[in-house]
């Protein structure tokens, strides 16, 4: 499918408030949710639509429907930073979990938690994490969706390295990348360059 680097204005001003260290809790949030208004447009942009007849109050017309439900799957925890945004812009989508921690010496993903609704097979499904670094975490989670019977699926991230993208591409290249913003590399503990530091961390107040 394709791989698509939105490089916004708007988002890659809200991403450097995000990317700064000395921007807190509540800043790193709301800049978050508002690219997540923002990525929504874009990742929606290409949905297929089905043509139905209505009654404006002057005139017959033939208008337009979304052919599928729409299904985002935010990767816990920091992929929940983006559903909200998401949620304003599609306010009829259901919203299926998946849990996954990177393990810090392997960086291998482990999964704890996974709940997906019904309609997952019929869908197009939006995997939400606003981090994708070796691609591991994404990987596994995409992998979970489609054992469960999802066949439309798009990936949508705020920051990635060359060598995640890469690994969905390779591993998943039937899903559409959707990406904010394309960084450098990787550096020896697998957090992305330059970055914008742990998601989850800095997204909920943990350290
Ligand atoms: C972060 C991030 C991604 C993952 C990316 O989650 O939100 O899910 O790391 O890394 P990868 O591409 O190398 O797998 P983390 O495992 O730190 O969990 P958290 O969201 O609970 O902090
Ligand atoms: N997960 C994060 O939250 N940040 C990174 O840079 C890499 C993985």
């Amino acid at each position: 499918m394709e791989t698509i680097i939105l490089n916004h204005p708007l988002i890659d001003h809200k991403l450097t408030i995000m990317r700064n260290k000395e921007t807190g809790t509540k800043e790193f949030r709301q800049n978050l949710d508002e690219i997540a208004m923002l990525m929504a447009y874009e990742v929606t942009k290409s949905l297929p639509l089905q043509n139905i007849e209505i009654e404006t109050p002057i005139c017959s017309m033939t208008g337009k429907k979304l052919v599928r439900p729409i299904v985002l799957v935010p990767i816990l925890r920091a992929g929940l930073g983006l559903v909200d945004g998401f949620k304003t812009m599609i306010p009829t989508a259901k919203v299926g979990h998946i849990g996954m921690s990177r393990n810090e010496e392997t960086l291998q993903p482990e999964e704890y938690y996974a709940k997906f609704p019904s309609c997952l097979k019929e869908a197009d499904v939006i995997v939400l994490d606003p981090m994708l670094a070796t691609g591991g975490s994404a990987c596994a989670a995409i992998t979970n969706i489609k054992k469960r019977g999802a066949k439309n699926i798009k990936f949508a991230c705020l920051v990635a390295a060359p060598e995640g993208i890469q690994v969905i591409e390779t591993e998943h290249s039937d899903v559409d990348l959707i990406v904010g913003a394309l960084d450098e590399k990787l550096n020896d503990k697998g957090y992305i360059v330059p970055g914008l530091g742990d998601a989850g961390d800095r997204l909920f107040g943990t350290d």
